[in-house]
């Protein structure tokens, strides 16, 4: 038998519990042997769980779990950085092989804690981290371990992606559209990490990891949410055939092993034709460039209790399986990284968009075009919607030309400075 400590049952963990007992005689023809959850690690033992849980099981106390010599498998799904940091060490010390879905502790630790697995002939898996159900992690490091990824592109935050196609399909406000995606379990138990693009900068720290064999614990990606998108920014996309989504993107600048990496998170305008542009509502996609293989589009549900508990518990059947064969640490010996720098946001190259509240007035238009021009920032299309007046704002939208993040910037800066703006400026990047 493997006896797996559980730390945590909320939304992933009980769907951990539900899809091992859904799938027990499966799961146990396939490791060799049943899997018995013996020990579930919990902040409030009287708090209702999924009914497949055996409540005896239950503990407050984590040295109940990691102290249990009989545990074979850790599973973290509590979530945070402290304790879970401490406990997947402990675990680790202690010989038995570890299973994690907590991205955030992974972007801030991951190189860490390989570490410590690799030196300790353990497993550590986390499928689970990034992309809930859709296997990029094993693609990353297995599947296309023989290329040169040059990069990578996806929607990975399944409750920016669900709140930006309620608003935009379903007319939600962003909170209605926020308090749905809590609903369904989509949400981290604090949501701005969601919405304020964090969660999935620490899902691209670990794609990135994997991607570019990369150290990059406690990196600073650029990060953008999606709470400064309007309804307008919809409607303006569309008119352009575009449509606004939430992107992280990671790009190899230059060759060789020190070659520095763009990391980025914000929300973007993706054209209408783009498979990305399609992907809609919880699902999340990595679109994955490798320089042999050119395009690779992964796709499918990227956050909940069951397309997070089928990667967690295939990442559980790997290393029980590798426990049993007396292999165990063979999957983290395959994950090597390197130092590597992030390239300044300055340095990016893209087309903007850009939208900008100015009072109706002779020469506006002249100042705006200027400030763009004399950055050599040119323009591509431009439009003023409705009749403002000199003391009321109407909305001109403009966009741009390739052009270089540092000059838009400058001439935003300007702009926004200006009499005759009555807001700051928006500024979205077109994919
Ligand atoms: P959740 O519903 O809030 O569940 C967290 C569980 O951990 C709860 O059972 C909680 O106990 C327990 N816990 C938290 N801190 C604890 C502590 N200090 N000591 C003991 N128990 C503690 O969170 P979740 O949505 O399942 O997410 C869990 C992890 O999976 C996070 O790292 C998250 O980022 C990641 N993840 C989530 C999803 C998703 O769709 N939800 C998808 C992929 C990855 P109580 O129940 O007693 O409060
Ligand atoms: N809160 C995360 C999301 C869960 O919405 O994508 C999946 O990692």
């Amino acid at each position: 038998m493997i006896k797996v400590g559980l730390l945590g049952c909320g939304t992933v963990g009980g769907g951990v519990v539900q899809l091992l007992r859904a799938n027990a005689s499966y799961i146990e023809a396939r490791v060799g042997a049943p899997i018995d959850i013996a020990r579930v690690l919990v902040r409030d033992p009287n708090k209702e769980r999924v009914a497949e849980l055996d409540r005896d099981r239950v503990t407050t106390d984590a040295a109940a779990v990691l102290g249990d010599p009989s545990i074979d498998v850790v599973v973290e799904v509590m979530g945070g950085v402290e304790p879970a940091r401490e406990h997947l060490a402990a675990a680790i010390a202690a010989g038995k092989q570890v299973v994690t879905a907590n991205k955030m502790l992974l972007a801030l630790h991951g190189g860490e804690l390989l570490e410590r697995a690799r030196k300790r002939g353990v497993d550590l898996a986390f499928e689970g981290a990034v992309g809930g159900g859709i296997p990029v992690i094993r693609v990353l490091r297995d599947s296309l371990a023989s290329d040169t990824i040059a990069s990578l592109s996806g929607i990975i935050n399944g409750t920016s992606n669900y709140v930006l196609t309620r608003m935009r399909q379903g007319g939600l406000s962003f909170e209605a559209a926020v308090k749905e995606a809590q609903e369904k379990g989509y949400a981290e138990a604090d949501p701005t990490l969601d919405v304020g693009g964090g969660d999935a900068a620490h899902k691209l720290v670990v794609l990135s990891m994997l991607a570019f064999g990369a150290r990059l614990d406690g990196a600073r990606v650029s990060t953008e949410g999606i709470d400064a998108v309007e309804p307008v920014d919809h409607a303006f996309a569309e008119r352009f055939g575009f449509v606004v989504k939430q992107l992280a993107v990671a790009k190899l600048k230059g060759e060789g092993p020190s070659a520095p990496l763009e990391l980025r998170v914000h929300p973007a305008l993706v054209a209408e034709d783009d498979p990305l542009a399609n992907i809609n509502g919880v699902l999340n996609a990595v679109a994955i460039e490798g320089r042999a293989l050119g395009p690779c589009l992964l796709s499918g549900r990227g956050a909940g209790d069951m397309p997070t508990a089928v990667s967690v518990v295939a990442d559980l059947v790997d290393v029980a399986i590798a426990k049993k064969s007396g292999v165990s640490g063979n999957m983290t010996r395959a994950i090597r990284l390197g130092d590597r720098h992030l390239a300044p946001m300055a340095d990016v190259e893209a087309r903007y968009y850009v939208r900008l509240s100015v009072f109706d007035r002779p020469g506006v238009l002249a100042k705006i075009t200027g400030s763009l021009g004399e950055r050599a920032v040119s323009i591509e299309q431009l439009v003023q919607q409705g009749r403002g007046t000199a003391d009321v704002p109407v909305d001109v939208v403009i966009l741009t030309h390739e052009a270089k993040e540092a000059a838009i910037q400058g001439a935003l800066e300007a702009i926004g400075k200006s009499d005759y703006v009555a807001r700051a400026p928006r500024m979205i990047r077109v994919h």
